[in-house]
């Protein structure tokens, strides 16, 4: 895969809609993708995704969806009134619940691209075996992203650092979204297990999602200027 090919997406992980809105006007133009995380929807709903569609951003909604397979179709369905691009369910939800939610989402939202959630980076062998997974968190990462794909769900939210393990297993036109990004100089805030974007975009991810390194930059527009420089290999 060509560096060109790999898309920066900002978390737009803030307290409020008002300063996120500010961040958003100042990087229209600049940035095309914006990922909305559970701390904003539930506090601000779609009215929020709308106001972000409207000044021309593209939408990556990030729920996480894990429920019984009705109930995450109805999700589905309730949020393809929403202009959101890609959205986020678990992989450990299973074949059932995800072959749910693909065929919610073809009937409902056809231009929505299914993320999975495989193991959350929070968790080493040890959290695993706690919830009765005695596989490690590589070999279970690898076992749910096939899963996954197989129930035709279109990407994987992944590290970095699986991006290689992944690619071999995986369909060539799965989508691979990795957080954990950190440009050279950056605060590696707690993240662990981290990449630069030119790195990443090498490796095989589809899109980088950033977050700290932005939102917490002096001037965030000339940071996500040269995220996306470094993207292009400038
Ligand atoms: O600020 P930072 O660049 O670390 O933000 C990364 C974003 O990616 C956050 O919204 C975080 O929730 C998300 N994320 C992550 N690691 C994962 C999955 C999602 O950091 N494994």
């Amino acid at each position: 895969m060509s560096k060109q090919d790999c898309k920066l997406i900002l978390a737009l992980d803030m307290p409020d809609s008002d300063s996120a809105l500010k961040l958003l006007e100042k990087l229209r133009g600049t940035l095309e993708w914006v990922k909305i995380g559970m701390q904003m929807y539930y506090k601000n709903g779609g009215d929020f995704v709308k106001r972000v569609d409207e000044m021309g951003f593209k939408i990556f909604l990030d729920l996480k969806l894990y429920d019984i397979p009705n109930t995450v179709a109805s999700a589905v369905k309730s949020l393809s009134n929403l202009p959101i691009g890609m959205l986020t369910l678990h992989a450990e939800g299973g074949s059932e619940m995800m072959r749910a939610a693909r065929d919610a989402a073809r009937e409902s939202a056809p231009g929505l691209q299914l993320l999975a959630v495989t193991v959350l980076t929070s968790f080493n062998a040890e959290g695993l075996l706690e919830t009765g997974i005695s596989l490690s968190p590589k070999q279970q990462v690898e076992n749910l992203a096939c899963l996954a794909a197989k129930n035709g769900i279109n990407g994987i939210v992944c590290s970095p650092l699986e991006i290689e393990a992944l690619r071999n297993i995986l369909p060539q036109d799965t989508i691979l979204v990795t957080p954990g990004i950190r440009p050279l100089g950056a605060s590696s805030d707690e993240q662990k297990r981290i990449m630069t974007p030119a790195l990443a975009a090498k490796t095989g991810s589809n899109y980088i999602v950033v977050g700290r390194p932005i939102l917490k930059a002096e001037n965030p527009v000339q940071a996500t200027k040269s995220i996306i420089d470094e993207l292009r290999g400038a």
